[in-house]
């Protein structure tokens, strides 16, 4: 945790419908710059529509939402893009790796949309992709690659922005116990590593037991754990 900086998520008194159902009501909740919390929560509790909130993919009804001291509900639709691709990193469970680039291009494609030049773009991407163990294969297309390997490529592109954020949503999902342990141990480190904060939506207590902080999501809204 960083004093000195802005708490990477800060929501006030957020709610969400979808049509008549609420499904999110009057949270509150910060997370300081660099902690890592696990939120948990039944199916269907709102767990990925607050992710969608905080990466203003999704308007709030009500409440305000700063991410890195940047307010995410005064936002027009760019100005959400542009703060998702500086300040957050998404990794998600099905990976969502392009399937036409190899691992490379997949890990860069936050920098070049940053303006990045392509060489350099590849480059950094190559030098973390290594990091993550994947130097023999910066070539492979995502077909090509184990479920394990993509979500370290997956990981890779969220973390080559070097985010304030990092929304993990059931990251370990579609992993065996195994590969899901090696890549829960490589979250935690690139994410202390890079002082990005993590909110890490799981329904696993292997993979809740990477965050320093627990939060439940339920019909009252949010309780610590
Ligand atoms: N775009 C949408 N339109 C209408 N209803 C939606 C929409 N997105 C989500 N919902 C509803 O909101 C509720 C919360 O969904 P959400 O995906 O946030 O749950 P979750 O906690 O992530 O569940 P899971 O653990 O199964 O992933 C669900 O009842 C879902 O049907
Ligand atoms: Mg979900």
């Amino acid at each position: 945790m960083n004093a000195s900086l802005p708490p990477a998520v800060m929501l006030a008194g957020v709610s969400k419908s979808y049509g008549e159902r609420c499904i999110l009501d009057d949270l509150s909740l910060t997370i300081s710059a660099g902690e890592r919390v696990a939120l948990l929560g039944e199916s269907g509790s709102g767990k990925s529509t607050l992710l969608n909130l905080i990466a203003g993919l999704e308007p709030v009804d009500a409440g305000r939402i700063e991410v890195a001291g940047t307010d995410v509900s005064r936002l027009d639709a760019d100005g959400a893009a542009r703060l998702r691709r500086h300040a957050i990193g998404f990794v998600f469970q099905a990976f969502h790796l392009l399937p036409h680039l190899n691992a490379v291009q997949n890990v860069a494609v936050p920098l070049l949309l940053s303006g990045e030049r392509a060489a350099s773009a590849q480059a950094r991407s190559a030098a973390l992709l290594t990091r993550v163990g994947l130097g023999a294969r910066l070539d492979a297309r995502p077909r090509e690659l184990s479920g394990g390997e993509q979500q370290r490529v997956a990981l890779a592109r969220a973390l080559i922005n070097e985010p304030a954020l990092v929304l993990a949503d059931e990251p370990t999902g579609n992993l065996d116990p195994a590969t899901a342990g090696q890549a829960l141990a490589l979250i935690a480190e690139l994410v202390a590593a890079s002082g990005a904060a993590l909110l890490l939506v799981t329904h696993s207590e292997q993979a809740a037991a990477i965050a320093e902080r627990r939060l439940r999501l339920g019909p009252y809204g949010l309780s610590e754990q």
